[in-house]
């Protein structure tokens, strides 16, 4: 060290210690954001990112007398991307906390660095099962996929539905909402004729949906991830499948806040399953609902807003519980057995698994005010990842 920035490092100390702070407690408390902001997965990106905004705008930019810094990137939702990012905001950024994660690939890619350098990483979108198992310093602040589809399997076959075909994205999350549908579904005495995967990145439903015209079930289950929703819906409908007596049920990622207003009076009476709705009614959500679309030019917030809104809340509490010192396992420790309202309902992080425990809801769209929501109808209270349990 120079002379002078020993000096200079000295005074700090000196000034630290009279206002009772560490040093490092007058740094910024960093928290390294990765989302895909352009690419495929872009809404996922918008919406987190203004979730994390008006958390800030709320709730302050100060936590136990730390500044909190949010260093946003974009990792076009190529997990080699997020990964050499995820290394930089560690290794450059020094960052406290990671979070973000837009879909699978990119959480599983960081799992090692949260892992190596006692990193948490909040994941605030990403919903396979598997991912916290990536790391012991992954949290979960968004869905599984196994918790979304066994609620759906269970609804189905007391609503007439005896034979369902399944189409999935061809990849983490879809595979999981395939198998879990499935095999609760033949469980409850269903019949599963086919299950059909799409790829993932530029998918062509077009021949899918044909083959499953062909077969005539009496739904079709549908997951794709956020953003893909409204494609499915409009060739399901220009395919005639509805007036074929198919009909569509689904994770509710397909009939996605974010794109439901504009899929038209063909998206009415669709059932799925999912934790949030942004016609939840509760005081936590309108409130919640109607500051985003306000600092949002009236974009509806989806269910990865929600997801990032949360993951802030856990961020904030457990640098809170650590008295502003952080820290990775102190952080980490804060943020398991959270227990708060948020805006979908109730939720918990589960202490031993670190992954979400909330409530499921069955909702059909309807329309409300001249406008397209997903109206929720019936609940599962406090649902575990069914995923963890294998
Ligand atoms: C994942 C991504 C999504 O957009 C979604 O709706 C659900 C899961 C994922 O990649 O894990």
């Amino acid at each position: 060290m120079k002379k002078r920035t020993l000096i200079q490092a000295l005074g700090l100390a000196a000034l630290a210690s009279a206002s009772g702070l560490s040093l490092a407690q007058q740094q910024p408390f960093k928290i390294g954001l990765i989302l895909p902001m352009t690419g495929q997965q872009a809404t996922t990106g918008r919406q987190i990112e203004a979730a994390t905004r008006l958390w800030i705008a709320q709730n302050g930019d100060t936590v136990a007398g730390r500044k909190v810094q949010v260093i946003l990137k974009d990792d076009t939702s190529l997990p080699d991307v997020t990964r050499r990012l995820a290394q930089e905001l560690v290794v450059n950024d020094k960052v406290d906390v990671l979070a973000g994660m837009g879909i699978t690939p990119s959480a599983m890619s960081v799992g090692p660095i949260a892992t190596q350098s006692k990193t948490p990483l909040v994941v605030m979108a990403a919903a396979t099962s598997s991912i916290t198992e990536a790391s012991p310093y992954i949290v979960r602040t968004s869905f599984t996929l196994p918790q979304a589809s066994v609620a759906l399997a269970d609804w189905a076959p007391k609503n007439g539905l005896k034979t369902v075909v399944t189409l999935v994205s061809d990849y983490g999350p879809g595979l999981d909402a395939e198998k879990f549908f499935k095999d609760r579904f033949l469980f409850n005495g269903g019949k599963v004729p086919e299950t059909l995967r799409v790829p993932m990145r530029n998918p062509d439903f077009a021949p899918f949906l044909q083959k499953v015209r062909d077969l005539k079930p009496d739904a079709l289950f549908v997951f794709v991830p956020s953003g893909a929703g409204a494609a499915v819906m409009k060739q399901f409908l220009e395919r005639g499948m509805d007036k074929a007596g198919i009909r569509l049920i689904g994770t509710g990622d397909v009939t996605d806040d974010d794109q439901l207003n504009d899929m038209g009076d063909g998206a009415l009476g669709v059932v799925t399953s999912h934790h949030y709705s942004a016609a939840h009614p509760s005081a936590a959500n309108k409130k919640f609902v109607e500051a985003f679309e306000k600092a949002n030019k009236g974009l509806r917030p989806n269910f990865m807003a929600v997801g990032g809104y949360d993951g802030m809340r856990v961020i904030y509490e457990a640098l809170k519980k650590t008295n502003g010192k952080g820290g990775g396992d102190a952080l980490l420790a804060g943020m398991k057995g959270q227990l708060f309202e948020s805006p979908r309902g109730p939720m918990f992080i589960d202490a031993q698994t670190r992954d979400v425990v909330q409530n499921i809801y069955l909702r059909k769209v309807e329309k409300k005010n001249g406008q397209l929501y997903n109206v929720e109808f019936d609940v599962i209270k406090d649902v575990k990842d069914p995923g963890k349990s294998r």
